[in-house]
């Protein structure tokens, strides 16, 4: 009895603490000209637009606002850490970051830059849907509200992103995305990202 209750103030705990953090972030919608202005010293590693030409940095363009905030408040409360990322969140307030989100989501996302080989056209999309893939990211992997959109997002950040989940080394939100690919052998990883970063926007 004692040990269930301690147990469940803890989980009650770790869930006020992450509303904490996430819902004074999401409070007001950001403006795109404040966020674009603010945006300059994003491009120059996202690209222009926020569309990255590196593999292993991640696009932002057409990201949903909440994804977005949400990521760049796990970046500035430490999280979520990198060496090249974590100074950039490390100043920015609440409405900076919203108004950077509504920026970077309101950008198109441009044709992937990654060409998926022929076999893992077939194979990509039936493990998207045996892995629920789709479920929580959208029958086209676009995202919505919290859940990122990974159509045609850099190969090589995909990659190390879905080890690192797998890993349990990659922050997560809510624990799903951990779940999700707890169960995931590495050479699906390897199809899924050759799929996913392949596919058209
Ligand atoms: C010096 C290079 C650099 C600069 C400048 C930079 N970033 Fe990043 N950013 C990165 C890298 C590298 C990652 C991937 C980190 C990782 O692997 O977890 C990243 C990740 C992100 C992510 C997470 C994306 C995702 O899909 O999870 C967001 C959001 C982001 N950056 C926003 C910004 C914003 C907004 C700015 C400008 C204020 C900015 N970045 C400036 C290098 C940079
Ligand atoms: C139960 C819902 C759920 C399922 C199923 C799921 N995801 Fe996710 N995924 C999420 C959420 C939520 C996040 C954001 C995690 C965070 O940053 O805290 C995420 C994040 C990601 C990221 C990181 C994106 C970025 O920009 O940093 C990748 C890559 C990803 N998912 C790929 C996949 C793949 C591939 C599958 C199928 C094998 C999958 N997801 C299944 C909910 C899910």
């Amino acid at each position: 009895m004692t040990i269930f209750k301690s147990v469940q103030s803890v989980a009650v705990a770790h869930l006020a603490a992450a509303a904490f953090l996430i819902f004074p972030a999401l409070a007001h919608a950001g403006d795109i000209e404040a966020g674009r202005a603010r945006a300059q010293t994003c491009v120059a590693c996202h690209g222009p637009g926020g569309n990255s030409k590196d593999p292993a940095v991640p696009t932002l363009a057409a990201q949903p606002e909440q994804a977005l905030a949400t990521m760049l408040y796990q970046f500035r409360e430490e999280n979520r850490k990198n060496p090249l990322m974590s100074p950039m969140a490390g100043n920015l307030s609440n409405t900076e970051m919203n108004d950077l989100a509504a920026y970077f989501e309101s950008e198109k996302r441009a044709q992937p830059l990654h060409q998926t080989k022929p076999a893992n056209l077939e194979l990509g999309p039936v493990l998207a849907k045996k892995y629920n893939c789709t479920q929580c990211h959208g029958p086209e992997l676009k995202g919505i509200q919290h859940i990122p959109n990974i159509r045609g997002q850099q190969h090589d950040y995909l990659l190390a992103q879905l080890q690192a989940f797998k890993a349990m080394k990659r922050a997560d939100m809510d624990g799903n995305m951990t779940s999700a690919s707890t169960g995931l052998k590495d050479e699906d990883i390897i199809v899924l990202v050759d799929y996913i970063a392949g596919l058209a926007n």
